[in-house]
């Protein structure tokens, strides 16, 4: 039997998940599937991750992130062959919130690409993960989503959701081997975050955050900030009185 880690990464272009596929990789050969939108994108990411590790099996997959059926076609054919230990899903974008207030079309793909999409995969593989008792889901949410702010609740309110769907999937789940992970990164310096980066905003390394996401994977631990210390930024920013909180510029 292959022992060989069976792990299906959604949004595989994503920066933070491509550092994650390294890390897994150097600790031992694994039999990864890459699902992207972008053949070309991903093919090149599977062509390095390959090199990094020849003994893994690195497939890729190409798909559109809101095709129901075929999300749960990816989701069975993966479950059919062999149980899989790990899906991480993490492809989001950070919507323009002026965008999406005055282009309603915009704020639904914004609501579409960072809540639904991500909840449909989650539920497809959910439900594979259930027949064999076993696996860990991660889903990348994001600090943002911890309270709504004026600067960005589209993109917030999405990844809100999918802390209440991981709590919901965490809860179906207690007392079996299936774990719910939901990765919070604060601002970290991939390509999402460039015109955040060209501000000057100082932004968590991508190498940090996809460290710390893995780890909380191996441990099975419900929730991971990332960096640690916006665990207790967001705790403050949660817990702030209405009053105090509507005259902030934030
Ligand atoms: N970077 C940050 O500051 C930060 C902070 C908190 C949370 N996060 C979250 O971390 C996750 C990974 O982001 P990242 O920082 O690694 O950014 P990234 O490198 O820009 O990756 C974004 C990913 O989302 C995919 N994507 C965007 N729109 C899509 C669509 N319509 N359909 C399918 N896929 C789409 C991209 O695919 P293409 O390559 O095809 O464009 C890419 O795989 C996201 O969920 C993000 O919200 C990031």
């Amino acid at each position: 039997m292959d022992s060989r880690n069976r792990i299906v990464v959604v949004g595989a272009t994503s920066a933070i998940a491509e550092h994650c596929c390294r890390l897994w990789l150097q600790g031992a050969a694994a039999q990864l599937t890459l699902v992207a939108r972008d053949a070309a994108k991903v093919e090149r990411i599977a062509a390095d991750l390959r090199v990094r590790s020849p003994a893994s099996t690195i497939d890729v997959v190409t798909m559109d992130f809101l095709d129901t059926a075929a999300i749960r076609q990816l989701a069975q054919s993966s479950g059919a062959a062999g149980p899989i230990d790990i899906v991480l899903i993490a492809h989001g974008v950070l919507s323009v919130q002026a965008t999406c207030e005055s282009d309603l079309a915009a704020c639904r793909e914004a609501l579409e690409v960072n809540a639904v999409s991500p909840a449909l995969f989650a539920e497809a593989f959910a439900g594979e993960l259930a027949k064999v008792g076993k696996g860990t889901i991660c889903i990348i949410g994001s600090v943002a989503g911890d309270r709504g702010r004026k600067a960005n609740y589209v993109y917030g309110s999405s990844k809100g959701l999918l802390s209440r769907y991981a709590e919901g999937m965490e809860h179906r789940f207690a007392g079996t081997g299936v774990r719910i992970v939901l990765a919070k990164p604060g601002p970290t310096d991939t390509p999402m975050a460039a015109a955040l980066k060209a501000q000057g905003r100082r932004l968590a390394s991508v190498e940090g955050v996809a460290r710390d996401i893995v780890r909380a994977i191996a441990k099975g631990k419900p929730v991971v900030y990332a960096p640690w210390q916006w665990q207790w930024i967001m705790m403050i920013v949660r817990h702030l009185p209405r009053f105090v909180f509507n005259r902030l510029n934030i």
